[in-house]
């Protein structure tokens, strides 16, 4: 019998990445291929990259690197290792990075990954330097085939469906709509396949996944194009599913379908990322984000309407191009006024063949920096104090694995906080109710009783989606 060979991918950047890394794994499983967690023993190992902030690619050739050690170590005792290089970096500078990288075999754009088989193949066949950046238009999705049971159970409770790629926005700092391409939306049909087919094998909380995931516009059943919102309601009923969460999401996206999905569906978690980068309209302008601060107030009043307990996310940069004081300020109130329940901040980094790039006047780095820290204190004051109200109640929690402590179990609340308990095994996998009895900034603790927290399933969707007027 063939010994199995071994799969080691490294994942950088966002959600989707690790979806794809997923995809990887599952395109690679027919040829033999098996995932490792350890890269010393991997025939194939795959580096999957992120471009949206500086110092990507200068990551990725410095874990080359090592892994060219690995390779020469691996060559000394008679095994060949296949290094790849997939993601957005490859997209972006797949020629420059195989002309620099001689130990590079194959780099593969995002679009691509369902043609690493054939690539693979050439490389035992002796080819080297492969580059696949194309963005093909025959659908990805569909040609990878679906991760078996015992995958899915490996990989857990929780898992990411992919329904939307690429973004048509062209926000003036972002590469994402260079990398990833146009906006494409998956078919409802097949996102309620994949989702049912994952609650069979016993994931219980599904993220819907797209770089703007609330422009989903996909072809349902009845040949209409649905909304997010449609998609969700049709989600809520699959069997076994009990938790739904979607990013990233575009604040002029945010339709009346969608924010009503967000009181009605017990099974639609309530946490929102919803980017808003800065609290200037000025800046909004030049960031081409299309929005007003005025639109965003709007759209966060209506959804707390609809959900008043929301915890609320969001993206800053900081520093963009033309960034006064006055303009920063606008920000710090936007953020005092908004109570986040975390968030995620950046120093506005240029990124080549972008606008925002070549605009004037470009912020000095020093200033970035004060800023950063600036926002960041007040960030993590607002966790702090969205943690601190957790204490004392008693919150479901989906449990995902073990946690740092013998006998203790780690998962998350529906607002998205780690939260640790010390709790049996045969829990993870579960909802069980915690008593929340300590809060820190970056998690929760507490007891758990042991009482199952398994929601209600709901009554109405089915109604709500099968009304006509969504
Ligand atoms: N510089 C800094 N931050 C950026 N982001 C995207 N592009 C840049 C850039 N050039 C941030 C945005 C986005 C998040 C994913 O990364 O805040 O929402
Ligand atoms: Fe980038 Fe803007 Fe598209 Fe988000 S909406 S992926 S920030 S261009």
């Amino acid at each position: 019998m063939s010994e199995t060979k071994k799969l080691y991918i490294k994942t950088y950047g966002c959600q989707m990445n690790v979806y794809d890394s997923e995809r990887m794994a599952d395109v690679l499983s027919p040829l033999g291929y098996e995932m490792t967690e350890t890269s010393d023993d991997a025939d194939i190992m795959i580096l999957n990259t992120c471009h949206i902030r500086e110092k990507a690619a200068e990551k990725v050739y410095s874990e080359l690197g090592r892994v060219r050690k690995i390779k020469q170590q691996r060559s000394a005792n008679g095994k060949t290792t296949i290094v790849g290089v997939a993601g957005c970096v490859a997209q972006a500078e797949g020629e420059e990075m195989l002309a620099r990288a001689p130990i590079v075999d194959l780099m593969v754009g995002p679009q691509a990954y369902h043609r690493l088989p054939e690539l693979i193949r050439k490389i035992e066949a002796g080819e080297r330097g492969l580059l696949e950046v194309d963005f093909p238009a025959d659908d990805k999705f569909e040609k990878i085939p679906a991760a078996n049971n015992a995958q899915i159970i490996a990989r857990g409770p929780t898992a990411f469906v992919t329904v939307q790629e690429g973004c048509d926005k062209f926000c003036t700092f972002c590469v994402v709509p260079y990398t990833r391409g146009a906006e494409f939306s998956r078919p409802v049909e097949k996102i309620v396949a994949e989702t049912t087919r994952l609650c069979a094998s016993g994931v219980k909380e599904i993220t819907l996944l797209g770089q703007n995931v609330n422009a989903y516009h996909g072809i349902g059943p009845d040949g209409d194009s649905w909304s997010l919102g449609r998609l969700l309601y049709a989600l809520a009923d699959v069997p076994g599913l009990e938790r739904l969460r979607y990013t990233t999401s575009h604040p002029l996206d945010m339709d009346d379908v969608l924010i009503a999905a967000h009181g009605d569906l017990p099974e639609l978690m309530p946490y929102l990322h919803l980017p808003v980068q800065s609290g200037s309209d000025k800046i909004l302008a030049t960031m081409n984000r299309k929005h007003t601060t005025a639109v965003y107030y709007d759209v966060i009043k209506r959804i707390r309407d609809a959900r008043p307990d929301i915890a609320l996310s969001s993206d800053f940069i900081v520093g963009f191009p033309g960034e006064s004081d006055a303009d920063f300020a606008a920000t710090m109130q936007l953020v005092r006024d908004m109570e986040y329940s975390q968030a995620f901040s950046f120093k506005y980094s240029p990124r080549p063949g972008t606008p925002a790039a070549d605009m004037e006047p470009q912020i000095e780095e020093h200033v970035k920096s004060e800023r950063l820290s600036e926002l960041q204190v007040l960030l993590r004051q607002q966790q702090h104090n969205f943690n601190q109200n957790c204490m004392g109640r008693k919150i479901p929690v989906l449990f995902t694995g073990k946690g740092r402590n013998p006998g203790q179990l780690v998962g998350r609340s529906p607002y998205l906080q780690p939260v640790h308990a010390d709790a049996p095994e045969e829990y993870i996998g579960s909802i069980q109710n915690v008593d929340i009895t300590q809060v820190g900034t970056n998690s929760l603790s507490g007891l758990c009783a042991g009482d199952n927290a398994q929601s209600e399933p709901s009554v109405q969707h089915k109604a709500i989606v099968e009304g006509a007027a969504l």
